[in-house]
């Protein structure tokens, strides 16, 4: 956090970056980890300073309008479910399985709402939840607020919404928000979160998930895929990369 990085030419932005989002992903060999990147114009960006976690719920342009992060869950879902035209059944919602969600599983299984848990990695889930077709709806709960900033670029990027609510875990936590200038108290809109049109976001496949495929490797090097988000234009670029080992190495002087 505040970090300052590059020439002092060019352009100023702000950058969020998770070079590794899902280390116990990629450790373990499980899906949906990525490495990602968003910049904004300078100062546009939600600084999260001591905020950790924040409660989220991301969804594409059909229901950006429909969400509230200070109604129920089933009653955000049921409003989602009517924004586009399905029954709250047919919404696939992803949330982190973790013990402090417990309420919010029960909440949502009782409404009969598809609840997919993920060990980690909610970003790629919140931009999966913007886009139609990922067979995912909606992201839900608590995860890094970094990564909140972050995934509401790419969301903001596809027109969707992501409502963050900060989570600070004790009164300590909470006093230290406070103390920062932050409000545990406040409903972050998209446009707090990232106040900027002009975005860019790109995210890289580590292991392979709904959004991405993962690296493979071949016996010249590398393959990656990406995704590379312009808001402004609204262009959405695929890419596939093959890196060739032998050349980066003469080229860079390190070894891959
Ligand atoms: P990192 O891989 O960057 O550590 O993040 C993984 C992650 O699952 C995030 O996607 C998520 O927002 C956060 O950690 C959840 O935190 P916790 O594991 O403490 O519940």
């Amino acid at each position: 956090n505040g970090e300052q990085v590059g020439s002092g030419e060019g352009p100023q932005v702000d950058v969020a970056v998770d070079p590794l989002e899902g280390t116990r992903l990629t450790a373990l060999g499980q899906p949906n980890a990525i490495a990602v990147i968003a910049l904004a114009e300078r100062g546009t960006l939600f600084f999260p300073g001591a905020a950790v976690y924040m409660n989220k719920i991301a969804v594409g342009p059909e229901s950006a309008e429909a969400i509230d992060i200070d109604a129920p869950p089933a009653e955000n879902v049921r409003r989602v479910a009517e924004a586009k035209g399905v029954r709250p059944q047919d919404v696939s919602i992803v949330v982190l399985d973790r013990p402090r969600h417990e309420e919010l599983i029960g909440e949502l299984r009782e409404l009969g709402a598809r609840v997919m848990l993920i060990p980690d990695g909610d970003v790629a889930p919140a931009i999966a939840a913007a886009q139609p077709g990922t067979g995912v709806d909606m992201l839900m709960g608590v995860g890094g607020t970094p990564e909140g900033v972050i995934a509401a670029c790419a969301v903001k990027s596809f027109g969707g919404a992501l409502q963050g609510k900060l989570w600070p875990r004790d009164d300590e936590e909470r006093q230290q928000l406070v103390d920062g200038g932050l409000d545990p108290d406040a409903v972050l809109a998209t446009d707090d979160l990232v106040a900027g049109d002009d975005l860019f976001v790109a995210a890289t496949g580590v292991t392979s998930g709904a959004l991405l495929r993962g690296v493979r490797y071949t016996k010249e090097g590398a393959v990656t895929d990406s995704l590379v988000i312009r808001s402004r234009s609204g262009t959405v670029r695929r890419i596939e990369a093959h890196h060739a080992f032998e050349k980066l190495s003469r080229f860079t002087g390190r070894e891959y």
